[in-house]
């Protein structure tokens, strides 16, 4: 097991691009197998997550080919997959076993999805009881993984309305809808990021929105295209937030996806008073990417808007920081997702708050954190195996007043492989210990 030591820095300067965006990449990997023709995708993620997906299409006979970022996909139309000759491991990635549940329950043959220990622990009735409506035959340990998918089933199109704001049921359901008999409606109550959207769009597939309802018609076929996956927000989030708290900073995060259903963070930190300025604004492989200037900020506390929580989904470990570094008290309600990520990452950044030496309190669907000092010597966080908790603390690690440890940093290579780089580049004091 990893742990990250990290010793306060004053100054951040410099500018940097981090890696590819984690939904788009595991998108263009399902999208681009189906296909019809080769897809070729740059900017790829190279972490575990996204590797995963990769692996579990090569596992269904989908040949792929990576050099580093670069992959090259030959499509094997809707009907091409192959049964896999063992079950799919899907390591870490809620995202992949989700997604993969709706196209799989459609394909001819059986197949099983597994997971790690943390995603062995995640809710998959969201995906499987509407799936089930369908017609597909999916068993699992009581709407948890591992999940078994008897293939043949003939699927008939739902019009479903998500009992929660999630991208990963609606896409879940989309992909499925893509082989059902009819046209496959899904009503959003809150916006959710619309990647498989884009992306179907972009494969020629014609997918309909009209005010939060997104329907798609079974029975199309996709035309491979060439996808550049622009850096990713959720990973940029933690140098926004590393911008705002450091006390001299001035930093520079390159083409980053700026789509509308993903900037909460921008638009939350702004609310708190964040120095963060886009620039060289432009459409990149259909989504919206901008260069994000961040220098140091007085953060002040604010009742974060229920509407940015969808948006901010991924964002608010890193975001608590900000807020512990905030004057005056942040409130966030609307979250109960955040209880069932990687981790409940509401309990366990508020454990790793206290040992911090921050005042706050754990609500049933948020918290309330009180910004102060980082005061408390000699603090060992646990990370509880979650990528971005490891990422958060070593963070917050520019506003403490000595050195701090966080364990289990294992995970941080499942969204961002090259995280301890990065930090290092812009002047923190970050090593990584094994
Ligand atoms: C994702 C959707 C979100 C997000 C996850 C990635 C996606 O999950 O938290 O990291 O790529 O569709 P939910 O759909 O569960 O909110």
């Amino acid at each position: 097991m990893s742990s990250f030591v990290v010793s306060p820095a004053q100054s951040l300067k410099g500018t940097i691009k981090v890696p590819g965006d984690k939904s788009i990449s595991h998108r263009s990997i399902m999208l681009g197998s189906i296909a019809n023709g080769v897809t070729q995708v740059s900017g790829f993620l190279e972490g575990e997550d996204a590797l995963s997906t990769l692996k579990a299409f090569q596992d269904m006979g989908v040949k792929i080919e990576r050099e580093g970022s670069n992959v090259t996909i030959h499509g094997v139309g809707m009907h091409g997959l192959k049964a896999p000759s063992s079950p799919l491991d899907l390591g870490n990635s809620g995202t992949s076993m989700r997604l993969m549940s709706g196209l799989l329950s459609a394909q001819s043959f059986d197949c099983e999805l597994h997971g790690d220990e943390s995603l062995s622990k995640r809710p998959m009735g969201r995906v499987i009881d509407p799936l089930s409506t369908m017609g597909a035959k999916i068993d699992s340990q009581d709407g948890k993984p591992p999940l078994v998918i008897e293939g043949g089933q003939k699927l008939s199109a739902i019009d479903y309305t998500l009992p929660v704001a999630s991208a990963q049921i609606k896409s879940c359901l989309l992909l499925a809808g893509l082989y059902a008999q009819g046209t496959t409606s899904v009503t959003e109550g809150g916006i959710t990021r619309d990647h498989t959207e884009r992306m179907l769009r972009g494969f020629g597939y014609d997918v309909k929105t009209d005010n939060g309802r997104i329907s798609l018609t079974g029975g199309g076929e996709l035309t491979a295209c060439d996808i550049e996956v622009p850096s990713d927000i959720s990973s940029s989030a933690f140098f926004m937030v590393a911008g705002c708290i450091a006390k001299d900073s001035d930093i520079t995060l390159e083409a980053v996806n700026i789509n509308p259903t993903r900037t909460g963070v921008i638009d939350i930190l702004k609310l708190m008073g964040g120095n963060i300025t886009l620039c060289n604004e432009r459409v990149s492989g259909g989504e919206l990417v901008a260069d994000i200037r961040v220098q140091s900020s007085n953060l002040k506390g604010i009742n974060i808007p229920k509407n940015l929580v969808p948006l901010a989904i991924d964002e608010f470990p890193s975001l608590f920081i900000a807020a512990s570094c905030a004057i005056g008290e942040t409130v966030l309600t609307g979250a109960r997702e955040l209880r069932v990520k990687e981790s409940d990452r509401i309990q366990v950044m508020a454990d790793g708050l206290d040992i911090l030496g921050i005042e706050n309190e754990v609500l049933e669907d948020g918290i309330r954190i009180q910004g102060g000092e980082f005061s408390k010597p000699g603090s060992v966080i646990q990370s509880h195996h979650d990528h971005r908790i490891s990422m958060s603390f070593a963070i917050a690690s520019l506003r403490c007043e000595h050195e701090i440890q966080i364990e289990g940093v294992d995970n941080v290579q499942t969204s961002f492989p090259n995280f301890v780089e990065l930090c290092t580049k812009i002047g923190m004091n970050i090593s990584e210990t094994s």
